[in-house]
């Protein structure tokens, strides 16, 4: 599997994401296993959030974790950002952990701005990792102008990473914020890389040319979407699956190399922004 170096820290370029999971008690057993075929398999890296059926996906991951070493996990979760504040993120965390059942997070991540002062959320989570709490802190959904503001907070450049939504069909980030996150050393991390399974928006599987590249590959469609987003050093794709025989195919994904030819004809077909482009959001 590719690495990513994220300010220091080696990790696999594909990840585990939670969403939709562990909400279902005919499914469980499933998706525990397919999580755990994932860890097994080098995709130590696992997206999680209080959000993500209030606590069930959470609780999923914290059953996983009872059969898995957790030291060799980078466990991430994400509070919600009425509970940004410094008292609110302290009982959010100890709930998260209670579910994880671990007694630390490697990052946790301010799932998307909202009233809180950012200030004020800097110096919460910054108080969590004195605590031995968190390892790092980072934030999600944020464009270029959120970041701006935060490096201009005390300690606002610990971030640890931005998780934002990246996939071949929403590519607009590539305008402003990548080169901007590129020149601060800021990791990327990529949600919804498979843009939800094509079930947005263009069928992204059902060009052409993907389908072309995918043969010579000796893949899936879908494969060659998760590889394209990780073709930088510093992006990492978190897709999440229900399926052991998806799990397989997506750490494969992270071996695939794109050649240059490959990557232009992909570029002719899903042009990158040549203006600013809101920020997508899910
Ligand atoms: N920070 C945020 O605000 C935010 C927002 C959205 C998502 N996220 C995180 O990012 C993760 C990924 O995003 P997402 O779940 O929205 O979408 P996604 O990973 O792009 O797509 C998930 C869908 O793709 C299917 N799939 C996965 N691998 C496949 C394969 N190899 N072949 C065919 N189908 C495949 C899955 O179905 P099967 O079960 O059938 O494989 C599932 O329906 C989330 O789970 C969550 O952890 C974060």
């Amino acid at each position: 599997m590719k690495q990513v170096n994220f300010k220091g820290v080696n990790l696999p370029a594909i990840g585990i994401g939670t969403w939709h999971m562990g909400d279902n008690l005919k499914t469980y057993a499933q998706e525990k296993a397919t999580i755990l075929y994932g860890l097994n398999h080098g995709a130590t890296v696992i997206d999680t959030a209080e959000m993500y059926g209030e606590g069930n996906a959470e609780t999923l991951v914290g059953d996983v974790l009872q059969e898995f070493d957790r030291q060799k996990v980078f466990l991430i979760s994400k509070f919600y950002p009425q509970n940004a504040t410094k008292e609110r993120m302290k009982q959010a965390l100890n709930n998260s952990l209670k579910r994880l059942k671990t007694d630390y997070l490697d990052l946790y991540l301010l799932h998307w701005r909202g009233s809180v002062p950012l200030s004020e959320t800097v110096a919460g989570v910054i108080d969590l990792q004195k605590e031995g709490k968190i390892r790092h802190w980072g934030v999600s959904n944020f464009d270029t102008a959120d970041l701006e503001e935060l490096y201009g907070l005390p300690q606002g450049d610990q971030v640890f990473a931005n998780e934002d939504l990246y996939n071949l069909a929403n590519r607009g980030i590539e305008y402003d914020l990548l080169p901007w996150q590129r020149s601060r050393q800021l990791p990327l991390i990529a949600y919804a890389p498979i843009d939800q399974g094509d079930s947005r928006g263009q069928k992204l599987t059902q060009n052409s040319v993907v389908q072309k590249i995918a043969d010579v590959h000796q893949v899936t469609p879908m494969q060659i979407l998760l590889a394209w987003t990780i073709q930088s050093e510093d992006v990492m794709a978190i897709p999440q699956t229900s399926s052991i025989e998806h799990m397989k195919q997506n750490i494969e994904a992270g071996e695939i190399i794109l050649s240059d030819s490959e990557m232009q004809q992909i570029d002719l077909q899903f042009p990158g922004p040549d203006s600013k482009q809101p920020l997508q959001m899910i």
